[in-house]
């Protein structure tokens, strides 16, 4: 098996594994990664378990690992307080120890709660990522951001927690739908605004899903290779990590605006994106062609380069509403398509000139 690895440096370090077929290996794999393991704890949800569970778990079991398996109904609403203590309380009933590991079969949700389960019973245990969408492979599997959701917001408790490894299977996105698949397309073209021009383009002469396919592995190298220097540099999100967030706090307004149900994270990103690029051209800081460009690479691939939303989505997502937000925001903008430039501006002032973007 052809098998491309990338090494994560944060945390202990880890490898990031990539291969079609590399889920029949996972038992190898997982055994040279975390010797001492003796049982594994797979999280999966109802979408993923009837797809790729009797793989994974086969594959574990040829390795003589002791396997428990917790199936999560799918959505975003698994991803809570409630589950994360009935995680706690199977792992413990199964007698988890130290050296065992959760194996996070799915998209960001299992890979988010798994992971903090992970980080937290027995004060840490092994964590091993298997990221089946696109989304999780090029984004929330990589670089130990773990979370649940509260009745005030998402993702509003969790921990910084390297996975031991992470193994990606480019198969297993052939079952996405289309929208699934193309919203992990919005984060995948971020990594070229933000990063690498040639991959931009290179993504603008693939428009369609066929083709993407065709060259998936080299996809998520890139993609998985930019965020692996970006956690190393800066882990705990205190700086360079937050070029990530390209598009992600008009995203943020957006998705408020479809009250999290019309517009998946994917798709407000993509628009985000676009905003934040028609932004940065009314602040002088972004070339004038960006946003066209951008816009036509994301329209090509059906996703959002527009969604109507109320001003006071946008205010909220710039916490206006919150006391100690304090008087300024960082925006991340880019130069040109592959430069990106953090910005910390007056709240007041990014709120106007929003206010008077047309279209925004
Ligand atoms: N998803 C952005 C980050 O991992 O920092």
């Amino acid at each position: 098996m052809d098998i491309t690895t990338l090494h994560v440096d944060a945390g202990g370090g880890y490898d990031i594994l990539i291969s079609p077929g590399l889920l029949d290996e996972a038992g190898k794999r997982i055994k040279a990664a975390l010797p001492r393991a003796k049982r594994l704890f797979v999280v999966t949800d109802s979408n993923v378990s009837p797809l790729y569970g009797a793989r994974l778990v086969a594959s574990l079991e040829t390795l003589s690992f002791e396997v428990h398996t917790h199936v999560l109904p799918a959505g975003e609403t698994s991803k809570s307080a409630e589950n994360l203590v009935a995680l706690w309380e199977w792992m413990t009933a199964h007698g988890v120890t130290r050296t065992d590991a959760v194996v996070a079969l799915g998209g960001g949700v299992v890979g988010d709660l798994a992971g903090f389960a992970a980080s937290t019973v027995l004060r840490g245990v092994g964590l091993v990522q298997v990221p089946t969408t696109l989304l999780s492979q090029v984004d929330s599997s990589v670089g130990g951001k773990t979370a649940i959701d509260l009745p005030s917001g998402k993702n509003l408790a969790g921990t910084f927690y390297q996975p031991d490894l992470v193994l990606m299977d480019p198969d297993t996105l052939r079952t996405l739908p289309d929208d699934v698949f193309m919203a992990g397309m919005a984060e995948v073209v971020k990594y070229g605004c933000i990063w690498d021009a040639g991959f931009f383009d290179f993504l603008a002469a693939r428009p369609s899903r066929a083709s993407l396919m065709e060259d998936i592995t080299h996809i998520l190298r890139i993609c998985c290779d930019i965020k692996r220097q970006v956690v190393n540099a800066d882990e705990r999100d205190i700086g360079l990590r937050q070029i990530l967030n390209f598009g992600h706090t008009l995203g943020h307004a957006y998705e408020l605006a479809g009250n999290y149900t019309k517009w998946s994270h994917g798709q407000a990103v993509a628009a985000g994106m676009v905003t934040a690029s028609r932004l940065g051209v009314e602040l002088g800081v972004t070339e004038p062609d960006v946003p066209e460009k951008i816009e036509s690479v994301l329209a090509s691939l059906g996703l959002p380069v527009h969604i109507d939303c109320d001003f006071a989505h946008i205010e909220k997502a710039l916490g206006v509403d919150k006391k100690n937000a304090g008087d300024s925001v960082t925006l991340i903008l880019l130069k040109r398509v592959g430069t990106v430039t953090p910005l910390k501006l007056p709240r007041a002032e990014v709120l106007d000139r929003l206010a008077g973007l047309p279209g925004r």
